[in-house]
């Protein structure tokens, strides 16, 4: 009969020795694998008295469960080992200078969604996210606009192949979120489904923004099938319209780099919220020229209002205890503005000469000092 004790030193000693995960792993083939040591000797059991086998058999699977024990902590620590020579390998000298042919620019989109989280960032905004295929319940049921709201129409909805809403689908559900895998799938076609998201997922306080990519069926010098957005969400007990509009003057004076930029705030409709307004800044409009921040002219920029009751609860939020504000703006717009870019279009065309034109350096990263 094997010596039990002779072989788990053996083992053991195997185990320790190995250096490196390689080696480990070929150790832990030559003692626990199908014709390993510690196998062929569970192997012999059959042909032992039966009174002996029983005793032998647990014995020998004690051996193979320490074995197994260690070879798992032995290759916690070789891995340790591997990870760490790995990364004192890939040391990086962040103080030598940038390499002169590295010649590619930051998109005007992402410089611009920076911008704009740097500043709602110091606000105390975070960024939350959603999908840009959304379920019809987020992008519009559960924002107040049931299948029939004729609020749908006024964005041309890109639905999935099969997926478009039957009129029999078209029938709100008494279920509310329970309904929603049998919703329509769509290319959200605003980022106030994210909103939603939010309220279902997180209790009030509630302080974020969520910029994301957007699509409608629409295509001009002003628009495009996928454009950006971003949402804001403001939720609880004590903010009022006067918070709203504070924040987001504070907001366009610090984007636009003007103290003293004039807004206006305009009353006009949302489904999601009640009072909705749509904010203009002042500019001038002389000689074909756009000029932002002088002038008697007023200029469209995003739209906001109070978190529409019906969109609380629907979000399982109590409205008689919070309430807030929202708002969205398009950051295409808001870049052609800032940068005096004239064609949307011209955003997604992949133009090298337009991108190292219109591009940011890789280290021009914003910040508030400078004012977004
Ligand atoms: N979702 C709106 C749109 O795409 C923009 C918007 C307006 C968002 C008002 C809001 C809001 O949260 O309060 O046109």
């Amino acid at each position: 009969m094997t010596n039990l004790s002779s072989l788990k030193q053996e083992c053991t000693a195997a185990v320790n020795a190995a250096n490196d995960v390689a080696s480990l792993e070929e150790v832990r083939v030559t003692t626990l694998g199908k014709k390993g040591k510690l196998t062929e000797v569970l192997k012999t059991l059959g042909t032992l008295p039966a009174e002996e086998r029983k005793e032998f058999g647990a014995a020998v699977n004690v051996i193979k469960e320490e074995i197994t024990a260690l070879l798992e902590a032995r290759r916690a620590v070789l891995n340790a080992a591997a990870l760490d020579a790995k990364l004192s390998r890939e040391k990086i000298d962040i103080t030598l200078p940038v390499r002169v042919e590295v010649k590619g620019a930051i998109h005007p989109i992402s410089q611009t969604i920076e911008e704009i989280s740097t500043i709602f960032a110091d606000m105390g905004f975070s960024i939350a996210e959603g999908p840009d295929v959304e379920s019809d319940f987020y992008n519009f049921t559960a924002l107040n606009m049931p299948p029939s709201h004729p609020a749908r129409q006024m964005q041309d909805s890109f639905y999935l192949a099969g997926e478009e809403p039957a009129s029999e689908r078209l029938r709100p559900s008494s279920s509310g979120a329970q309904s929603e895998p049998q919703e329509p799938k769509v290319l959200r076609t605003q980022t106030s489904p994210v909103q939603v998201r939010t309220m279902l997922s997180t209790k009030p306080p509630i302080r974020i923004i969520a910029p994301g990519r957007t699509f409608r069926c629409d295509y001009d010098q002003t628009h495009a099938p996928m454009f950006h957005q971003v949402e804001g969400l403001l939720i609880d007990d004590t903010t009022h319209m006067g918070h709203l509009k504070g924040a987001l003057m504070d907001f366009l004076r610090a984007f636009f780099r003007a103290p003293d930029l004039k807004v206006r705030f305009r009353p006009s409709y949302f489904p999601f919220t009640e009072p909705s307004a749509e904010v203009d800044i002042g500019c001038s409009r002389k000689n074909g020229e756009l000029k932002i921040g002088e002038g008697d002219d007023w200029l469209e920029v995003l739209g906001c209002g109070m978190v529409h009751p019906k969109v609380l609860e629907n979000c399982k939020i109590d409205s008689s205890q919070y309430q807030g504000f929202a708002f969205g703006m398009g950051v295409e717009r808001l870049a052609m503005l800032k940068y005096g870019i004239p064609d949307l279009r011209t955003f997604f065309e992949s133009d090298l000469r337009w991108l190292r034109h219109y591009g940011f350096a890789s280290l021009d990263i914003p910040n508030l000092a400078r004012g977004g």
